[in-house]
């Protein structure tokens, strides 16, 4: 669905990306995996169109997007939550939705607000709240249930347990399986082992923005001396 190769990204004359190449199948929960700094958000911003590739190729389902402006790589079906998450403070939750709305995708699921209530039920209890009376946890899952209004066939989160309380975390590993159950394929970026464990399928580390390892998840968990070496332990 995805595949990276040989891509190398700058800001101004620093070098971020190394000839980072990997692959995400339809279906699966990929986790890129690094520390503070590693490139994990200048890897999807890549990816999105909110980054200039220096060289490399990007493929969407077929399609080369290195270079493409965001909102024509956003088109084709794929959907970015940042790490920095923005909701629209004025508008309701479902009026947030609402705004994130896009046409059908023939090859993906097709979102309601109705749907995206059942999946995030704590949304569906504050669906007239404005976005500036909800908590950090709740605006997360509001950022990512409007990214799916969208009907993307692949979402791009960055750090989505970040910041989260324990209980959150585990609602939002809820969260990522139900969306694996629908059909959805997924790249996230975590520095939360843990988190990332229970609901990825593939690992990838990446560290000085080169890609350091890549495997099951269970090879990652068997190999303790890439997690000591490239992972917080
Ligand atoms: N806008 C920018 N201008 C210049 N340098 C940047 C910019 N954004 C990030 N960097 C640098 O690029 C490198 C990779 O940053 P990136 O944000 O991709 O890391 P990350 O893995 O997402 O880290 P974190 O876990 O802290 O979010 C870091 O050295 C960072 O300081
Ligand atoms: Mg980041």
């Amino acid at each position: 669905m995805l595949k990276v190769e040989g891509l190398h990204a700058y800001y101004g004359r620093a070098h971020i990306l190394a000839d980072v190449a990997f692959e995400v199948s339809s279906g699966e929960v990929v986790v890129l995996l690094g520390r503070n700094g590693a490139g994990k958000s200048t890897t999807m911003k890549s990816i999105m169109g909110l980054v200039a590739p220096a060289s490399g190729r990007i493929a969407f389902r077929g399609t080369e997007i290195a270079g493409k402006q965001p909102f024509e790589i956003a088109r084709l079906g794929l959907g970015y939550v940042p790490e920095d998450r923005r909701v629209f403070t004025e508008l309701t939750v479902e009026e947030n939705l609402e705004v994130g709305k896009r046409p059908a995708n023939p090859d993906a699921p097709e979102w309601t607000t109705e749907k995206l209530f059942a999946l995030f039920p704590n949304l569906a209890r504050m669906r007239d709240r404005p976005g500036s009376q909800m908590s950090g946890g709740e605006q997360q899952m509001l950022t990512i249930a409007r990214t799916l209004m969208g009907n993307p066939s692949l979402v791009l989160l960055d750090e989505p347990s970040e910041g989260l309380a324990p209980v959150i975390v585990e609602q939002m590993a809820k969260t990522i399986l139900d969306l694996k159950q629908q059909g959805l394929t997924v790249l996230l970026s975590e520095q939360n082992l843990h988190f990332a464990r229970t609901v990825a399928d593939r690992a990838l580390i990446i560290e000085k923005g080169r890609i350091r390892f890549a495997g099951t998840m269970a090879e990652l968990m068997a190999n303790e001396g890439v997690r000591a070496q490239y992972l917080s332990l």
